[in-house]
């Protein structure tokens, strides 16, 4: 094996991987494992099957409606008649949110807006949800009814408005401009998502984005409707969270990267201030920050400003600096409390995160010193722990207690779902797409499930066949695949009730510069948030490549330089970005 053992992308090299490619494709049925065995062909198996489905939906999606709005909202009914939005009309937005309203609907429409000051009716109304007639929406739901005289989002809930406000906003956007105004055709709209965590998650570990990026990120997510970003901030290569209890976290752990291992690299991390003020900005759009915080694996870090933690690691072929202090000592008294109270301050950062993911995974790559260190044979004599694995188990569920105790529910990656923790307060995130079994093993056992496996939702895989830089493993994630995703599972009723949702993430080993992370994640992130949140019998894939030459200019007017795969433009690497090649190993 080449690549970094216990590392996240040990798996393309060697010849572990190499037996994997031939056996591995990406579709995954979601029955029992021979089925799925069967049921992993190759590429072009599955998009047969796309071709199949879509050519089944299409019929639905003809003579309908179809506004160049992505995600495709769920329900759409032409009308009679055209809506005119004139310079200085009213808006009657909803009042804790006034500013953001009318700076999205000024912008959209191009033309100036003002706030309702009465109770007239407005041009544009955000109203509760008894104002949409018999089909009221709930949840993230919206009503969006385009009249002549006005336009009218009806929604039970905050989310529900701020969704409604950007199918609004992207309709205005495309809409033709007529003697200053900006018009658009009648119509209804009921839409509500098919999934409830609708996600991301950035590796910040790796290669530090930072605040501009990461608020732009999270306006292009919000219009996208995404709500989930979840934020990778720990992990061998750097720590980048302020913890005040630990500021050696910082002033030792934040230095350097993925592609700088030098000891006085610049320090590249949030500050607690920082953090509160991009979480309070998600928080204007409905995005819940999820935190990470990796143990007891991927430890570096944290374990080179604090060496009394270490619980050892190993080291990547040919390198002296990856990943020796992979692991927390499981058993140290001096480990849980500082565990404990970095989640502590961890948990005050992201009041409403809900849930807290402490990573878990591929501890086993780093966990060989274990037994050698002091502690950890009378904890495993003490507690009754048979092995490694057992050491494992005790210390995700002391750590999963704290998480609950401090009021919020734990995440891990799904070596977890064999962990046995409390099901009402435990979500797995399905990453092992060559492990169909874990998501099965999962679900049977009554886990929420977030699927975000490598195959198709893992962004750091190249989306054409023509890029050379970036991961492959059986094929690679084709936007194509991103979009179909999660029909090849065959997610039952009951399945898909377990279902959180679906997130892509994107590992940064292969992205040194923002302009590369950019490439990497758009638009493929519009496709997932389309799968994510659009009925499976809404779903078109000609549809929504109608829809993206819109969707790439929004991204562009955003600053965000993505991949166009119509034109199939150039790959964009970092030696074009400007920097040394990300390939380390
Ligand atoms: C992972 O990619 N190791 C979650």
């Amino acid at each position: 094996m080449t690549g970094a053992p216990g590392h996240r992308r040990l798996v393309r090299t060697g010849m572990a991987g190499r037996r994997r490619k031939q056996r591995n494709g990406f579709v995954l049925a979601l029955s029992w494992p021979q089925a799925m065995v069967e049921m992993m062909n190759s590429n072009v198996a599955l998009h047969g099957v796309t071709v199949l489905m879509l050519a089944s939906t299409a019929g639905l999606a003809a003579g309908a409606a179809d506004p160049t709005v992505i995600p495709r909202p769920a329900a759409v009914t032409e009308q009679a008649g055209r809506f005119t939005l004139r310079p200085g009309a009213c808006a009657s937005v909803p009042r804790d949110a006034t500013a953001l309203y009318l700076r999205t609907l000024s912008d959209a429409a191009g033309v100036p807006l003002r706030p309702a000051t009465a109770v007239a009716p407005c041009a544009v109304q955000f109203l509760p949800a008894a104002t949409a007639g018999a089909a009221q929406p709930s949840g993230e739901g919206y009503h969006l009814r385009v009249a002549p005289e006005t336009a009218i989002v009806s929604a039970a809930t905050p989310a529900g408005h701020f969704h409604g406000l950007q199918t609004l906003a992207q309709l205005l956007r495309g809409a033709p401009r007529e003697g200053g105004g900006c018009v658009l055709p009648c119509m209804e709209i009921a839409d509500a998502p098919r999934f409830g965590w609708r996600g991301y998650m950035l590796d910040e570990s790796r290669h530090f984005s930072g605040k501009a990026a990461v608020l732009r990120l999270l306006d292009a997510m919000a219009e996208a409707k995404l709500n989930r970003f979840h934020w990778h901030l720990t992990d061998s290569p750097g720590w980048r969270i302020e913890i005040k209890a630990y500021p050696r976290l910082t002033d030792i752990g934040a230095r350097g990267s993925e592609t700088d291992r030098r000891p006085d690299a610049p320090r590249q991390f949030y500050t607690q201030d920082e953090i509160r003020g991009i979480v309070a900005y998600a928080r204007e759009r409905h995005i819940t920050i999820v935190p990470e915080i990796d143990m007891p694996g991927h430890a570096d870090a944290a374990v080179l400003a604090y060496p009394e933690l270490d619980g050892g690691g190993f080291l990547q072929k040919g390198r002296t600096d990856k990943w020796p202090r992979f692991t927390f000592h499981p058993a140290k008294a001096e480990t849980l409390a500082f565990l404990d109270t970095v989640l502590k301050e961890v948990a005050g950062l992201f009041p409403d995160a809900g849930v807290i993911h402490f990573g878990g995974d591929e501890v086993h790559f780093g966990w060989q010193k274990w037994p050698d260190l002091p502690g950890v044979k009378s904890l495993m004599a003490k507690e009754g722990l048979k092995d490694l694995a057992g050491v494992e188990t005790w210390f995700n569920r002391r750590m999963a207690g704290v998480i609950n105790g401090l009021g919020f529910k734990t995440a891990g990656w799904d070596e977890i779902a064999a962990r046995d923790l409390p099901r009402d307060k435990t979500v797995i995130f399905w990453w092992r797409h060559d492990k169909p079994q874990i998501l099965r093993q999962a679900l049977d056992a009554g886990y929420p499930v977030v699927l975000c496996p490598r195959r198709p939702c893992y962004f750091d895989f190249v989306q054409h066949d023509s890029h050379k830089v970036g991961r492959r493993w059986g094929g690679f994630n084709p936007i194509e695949d991103v979009y179909a995703f999660p029909a090849a599972l065959q997610l039952s009723a009951d399945d898909e009730a377990k279902v959180l949702g679906m997130q892509a993430c994107l590992w940064t080993e292969t992205t040194v510069t923002q302009e590369r992370r950019d490439f990497m994640t758009w638009p493929r992130l519009l496709a997932l948030a389309e799968a994510a949140w659009t009925p499976e019998a809404r779903k078109d894939l000609a549809s929504f490549r109608s829809r993206l030459p819109a969707g790439l200019a929004r991204l562009k007017a955003l600053g965000l330089g993505a991949f166009d795969p119509a034109a199939n433009t150039a790959e964009i690497t970092d030696e074009q970005a400007g920097k040394p090649k990300a390939h380390l190993d």
